[in-house]
Order: structure tokens, then sequence, then C-alpha cells
């Protein structure tokens, strides 16, 4: 009898710090958060992933390693988002022109000259159906935690001039892989190409396409102003991020830890927002400086021009976006 008591009690005390060593175990070992994305740190994307890791690293300290993988290191374009479904990396922040298989409604933000400026771009991102958005793909196993900005888009070639539509006409250009941004540059009468971002540094540089459209910040940092005579001072689209995360892996995170990494990225996405606007302007300044690339200004005729040549777009994609979506877009304008 005593020997039988003695073996249940020691089996259940083996059993207790087995168990107890084992949660110990578990809470020794940090969730490593991989975190890939296509551009160079110093960029509104880089500098908020990197922000994302400080904050989340402080807040969860020793829960969480976030390591973060710049400019196509660990997957690129083609690849980063199936990698996420398949859990061999925990957030992305592609553009908004980079999620057309997974919902047509985010193509929204590829229509040309949708919007004034990089204010009414957040007031949209900010506003109920812009939140929406956030979780529109959540059937297809994405969840979006946040919007970053990156900027408004400008469009650059290796020829002479590039002033008014016309002068597009015939060329070549890399696109994202966005059907809208394929129609858009029909429309010019010109020829997208479908080009992962690593890509078009080459591709400027061997000729095999003539120009690009892209933020200061994009232009600047990978060079493409080295390689390209003109850049035309456009401001016809937004390049900004969703950052996108395995709905799975979000759910099935412990509490606390899905709380400090949203409040992680909340900081992240203060800070990053407010870099973008900074690094745009002064990598503009940069290129001009360089002195390599033309920087082009346009009148307001031109602008419009360039405006009522891209505009069959909208009615092309209406359908597939939603009308009352791009009518939120618009009133976001002011
Ligand atoms: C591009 O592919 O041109 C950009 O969207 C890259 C990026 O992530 O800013």
């Amino acid at each position: 009898m005593k020997i039988t008591a003695m073996r249940i009690l020691s089996a259940v005390g083996m059993s207790c710090a087995l168990a107890f060593s084992g949660s110990a175990l578990a809470s020794d070992k940090p969730i490593v958060v991989k975190f890939s994305h296509v551009v160079a740190d110093k960029t509104p994307k880089g500098q908020g992933a990197l922000k994302f890791k400080e904050v989340a690293e402080k807040l969860l300290p020793g829960k969480v390693e976030v390591q973060v993988f710049p400019s196509s290191q660990l997957f690129g374009d083609g690849k980063e988002l199936e990698a996420l479904l398949l859990g061999d990396v925990q957030i992305i922040a592609p553009s908004l022109s980079k999620f057309d298989r997974y919902t047509k409604k985010v193509q929204l933000f590829d229509l040309p000259f949708l919007f004034d400026d990089m204010e009414a771009v957040d007031r949209f991102q900010q506003s109920d159906k812009g939140k929406e958005l956030l979780n529109s793909m959540r059937n297809r196993g994405l969840q979006g935690l946040a919007y970053w900005h990156n900027g408004m888009k400008q469009l650059s070639t290796n020829k002479d001039t590039l002033q008014r539509p016309e002068d597009a006409k015939g060329l070549k250009f890399r696109i994202q892989a966005s059907d809208v941004l394929e129609s858009q540059f029909r429309a010019l009468g010109a020829n997208p190409q479908k080009l992962s971002f690593s890509e078009v540094y080459q591709a400027l540089q061997t000729g095999v396409v003539d120009g690009q459209e892209n933020t200061w910040s994009n232009i600047y940092s990978q060079k493409f102003h080295e390689v390209q005579k003109n850049i035309a001072e456009t401001n016809h689209g937004v390049i900004d991020y969703m950052v996108v995360t395995n709905a799975k892996w979000w759910d099935g995170l412990p509490a606390d830890v899905r709380e400090g990494l949203q409040q992680a990225m909340d900081e992240a996405t203060k800070f990053a927002n407010e870099e973008a606007a900074k690094l745009n302007e002064q990598d503009k300044q940069n290129i001009i400086a360089d002195n390599k690339a033309k920087v082009v200004q346009l009148s307001k005729e031109d602008v419009e021009a360039w405006r009522k040549t891209m505009e069959p777009v909208w009615k092309k994609f209406e359908g597939d976006i939603g009308a009352d979506l791009i009518k939120a877009a618009q009133e976001a304008n002011q």
C-alpha cells in the first residue's frame, strides 16, 4: 500500500516537473517572426520593418525574435505571398499592386490619378472602407495588419523627351504584376512588361525595357536614375503597401504576443509613414543633385493630357473594383 502510494506520488511529482520544465523550455524559445521585403533598408518600408523589429522585441522581450530580410534576400516579388501562405515567412509588405490574384478590390489603388496627394491616400486608408480592405483577403488566408506609405509615382524613360503622353507611345515599360497598370500603359500606346522589382535595374540598363514608374525613394535607392535620361514628375499614381500576415498563424499566437505585435505594428506604421514623406523628398533632391537623369517638371496642361489619356482604365476596372469603393476613394480628395 505504502509503496504504491509513494510510487503514485513520485509519478505525479515527476509529471509536474516535466510539465513545468516543458513550459519553461517553451517560453525560453522566442517565436521567430520572419519579415521579408524587396526594397533597401533606407526606404520607407525598409525603415518601417526595422522599427517593427525594435519595438516588438522591446515589448515582448524573450518572447519574439523578429528577423528582417530586405532587398528580396529571402523572397522576391513572385514568391513572397506563396511563402507567407506556406509559413516560410510570417510578415511581408507587398505594394498594393501585387494582390490582384487574391482580391480585385485592392486594385483600386492602381487607378491612375485617383488620389490628389498622399494626404488623400491616408484619409482613404483610415476610413471604414479602407480598413475593410485589410480583412478582404481572410478567405485566402491573408490578414492585413496595416497600410504603409511610400509615395506618389513618377515616370522615367531612356529617351530624350518625356513631357506629354505621346512621348511614351511605342516604348517598353516595366510594370508591377497588376492588370490595371498593364491597361494604363496600353492606354498610352506603350508596351508594358511585368517584372519583379529585383530585375528592374538590369532590364533598364540593358534596354530590355525603356522606362518604368516608381517613387523617388525607389528610383534613388535602386539607382534607376543612373540608367534613365528623364524622370517626369507626373504623380500619376501611388505606391503604398499592405503589411500582411498568415491569418492562421496570427490567430494561433498567444494573445499577449498578438497584442504586442499589433502594438509594435501600430508604432512602426506611424514611424514609417512619417519617414516616407521625408525620404521621398530627400531622394528627389539627391536625384537632382546627382544630375544623371533630368527631372522634368510638367505644366498643368501636360498633367491634364496624361490624365485624359489614362482615363479609360477607370471604366474598364469599375466592375471588378466596385463603384462604391472608387467613390469612397474620390471623396478622400476633399
Ligand atoms: C515595385 O515593385 O516597383 C515596388 O512596388 C517595390 C516596392 O516594394 O516598393
